[in-house]
């Protein structure tokens, strides 16, 4: 098609694609292109922005590694990622859901952890955590066999990836519900952390004068087969940063009532203060999938 003019453009582009073979792919790529010249129209898009769009596209791919997922970063930071959690998660919203972003974090093949272990692998100072959580269906019933990933930064703010002072896996297990749909185990609390702010998103966040924090949260990742994969965090009650996460994650669900305790611990070698976490999470039927695990 010849263009004529700059209303020409948008119907050219979705005349070209309309061969496409996958339906879905197709209804995605033409919205995906009416809401881009839309939004160029809408700012009248100048050639000097659009370059420092590109730009940012680049330097985007150009900071992603084996160890650092800029890409997700930069969803998050603009809520995208919590929308995209909302929307396909609690039965399209129609319903609280229990789940939360995946984060960049997430490693594969955490270490299997028994019941009520440990998931310290190497001297983390900061006061003590034991978290009982339990796992149920929609209709309250509860879950064995769920196997759990949880994944936490330490009392510093770091994960073990990010930090030579930790153990490979220090924080992260692998564990399974018993018959009541329950696991519990022993950890550090952990701390509220920047988001890394090496790259582009680091440049963003400065420009709209936006502090880099995210509240102090546990991870999980909980499969088992007829139930959709709930991938969740449970956010720590008193964190000067739950109303101001820099991406978004913080839903009222998943502020969990962390208790401080003053008095003996349940082992001696706990020092006071230290917490508990108790939490119930609701698994959805579907499909049980695995996430693309951001870092290896
Ligand atoms: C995390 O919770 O690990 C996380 C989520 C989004 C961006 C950065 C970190
Ligand atoms: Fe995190």
């Amino acid at each position: 098609m010849i263009i004529d003019d700059e209303s020409s453009v948008t119907p050219a582009v979705l005349a070209a694609m309309s061969g496409g073979k996958d339906p879905r792919l197709l209804q995605i790529a033409e919205a995906f292109t009416r809401h881009m010249h839309a939004f160029a129209r809408e700012v009248r898009l100048t050639e000097e922005e659009f370059e420092i769009g590109l730009d940012m596209l680049n330097r985007i791919g150009q900071t992603t590694n084996e160890a650092h997922n800029e890409a997700v970063l930069f969803s998050d930071t603009f809520g995208f990622s919590t929308l995209v959690c909302l929307m396909n998660n609690g039965a399209g919203g129609a319903t609280e859901t229990a789940a939360a972003l995946l984060g960049p974090f997430w490693r594969m093949h955490s270490p299997v952890t028994e019941n009520g272990g440990s998931i310290v692998r190497s001297q983390t100072p900061g006061p003590a955590l034991f978290a009982n959580l339990q796992i149920r269906d929609q209709q309250g019933k509860p879950i064995p066999g769920v196997e759990v990933d949880v994944w936490h930064s330490s009392p510093v703010g770091l994960y073990e990836n990010q930090d030579d002072r930790q153990a490979n896996m220090n924080l992260r297990g692998k564990f399974t519900t018993d018959a009541e749909g329950r696991f519990s185990f022993r950890s550090v609390k952990p701390a509220g952390y920047p988001i890394p702010t090496h790259g582009p998103v680091g440049d963003i966040l400065r420009e709209q004068d936006r502090h880099p924090y995210r509240p102090a949260h546990l991870h999980f990742l909980c499969y088992k087969p007829g139930f959709k994969t709930l991938v969740t965090q449970v956010f720590v009650d008193d964190d000067q940063y739950l109303e101001t996460d820099v991406v978004f994650g913080v839903t009222r669900a998943l502020v969990g009532d962390y208790q401080k305790h003053d008095g003996p611990a349940p082992t001696p070698d706990v020092q006071a203060p230290w917490y508990t976490l108790d939490y119930k999470f609701v698994m959805e039927a579907g499909e049980a999938k695995l996430p693309h695990p951001p870092i290896k």
